[in-house]
């Protein structure tokens, strides 16, 4: 399980993350929702301990979270990858020194799922499309069977039959292989349709934590309703019933 405690961090010179807590159990997924600069990104590098904690705790199982390295699929697509590599080198880059008995059925399945000819990847970064190069750093972590997976907003260079086709896919192989997730998203349907819990951040403080369905029914404070509310306008929610 991981497990946030009363964690700050400083940003330059302000507070970007304030005491924020909460858990994510194996096998289950949290949402992160909120505005730009409200501080998702930097939660998700406090965990990768890619941003130094002011104050508080983060632990996987009360051990350091770094021992179960963390996969991350990164907010800006190309930019995730090396640019003088293949696609293909930068996949099986995190599991280098793994058995490689079972990566071609694998790299198939994931393939097909992300909707991606494999000969895609053996062009380099620049040679794909941002939703295709997107999809492939969902299928980096993917393929890593990480107990611990990041998203940072995942879905968002694809158009919504895809994006719809991808969350399925990231959703059955949690089911199978029950790793815990972390998805940051501004699209509050697919947080409703396959998040367990939802936590609202504000100015780097939590305005709201709580499971999906509440959320959803019944905001606790007016800006997770303003949230909700939005979305409903835009038809979002509707999508995931
Ligand atoms: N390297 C940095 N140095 C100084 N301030 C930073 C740095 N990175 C982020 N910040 C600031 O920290 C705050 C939180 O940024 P963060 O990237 O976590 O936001 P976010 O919620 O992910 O936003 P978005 O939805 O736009 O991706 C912002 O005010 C941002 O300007
Ligand atoms: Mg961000």
């Amino acid at each position: 399980m991981l497990k946030l405690e009363n964690v700050s961090v400083k940003r330059g010179k302000s507070i970007a993350l304030k005491d924020v807590s909460f858990k994510v159990d194996a096998g289950k997924t949290i949402a992160v929702v909120g505005e730009s600069g409200a501080g998702k990104s930097t939660l998700i590098a406090s965990i990768l301990n890619l941003a130094s904690l002011a104050s508080g705790k983060i632990s996987w199982n009360d051990k350091p979270v770094r021992k179960i390295s963390p996969a991350l699929v990164s907010q800006e697509p190309r930019a995730a990858f090396n640019p003088v590599m293949t696609l293909k080198q930068s996949v099986l880059e995190p599991i280098v020194g793994q058995k490689k008995t079972l990566l071609p059925d694998r790299l198939n399945r994931l393939c097909k799922g992300l909707e991606l000819p494999i000969d895609l990847l053996d062009r380099k970064p620049s040679g794909v499309s941002i939703g295709q190069a997107q999809r492939v750093g969902i299928m980096r972590a993917l393929i890593t069977s990480s107990p611990l997976i990041l998203f940072d907003e995942p879905l968002s260079a694809l158009d919504a039959v895809t994006q719809k086709h991808t969350a399925r896919l990231i959703s059955d192989l949690q089911k199978e292989e029950g790793f815990a997730a972390i998805i940051v998203t501004h699209d509050l349907g697919y947080a409703a349709a396959f998040a367990d819990d939802i936590i609202v951040l504000k100015t780097g403080c939590v305005e709201e934590y709580s499971s999906a369905e509440e959320f959803i029914q019944s905001p606790k404070t007016q800006y997770g309703q303003d949230l909700r509310n939005a979305a409903f306008a835009l038809g979002a929610l509707e999508r995931a019933s």
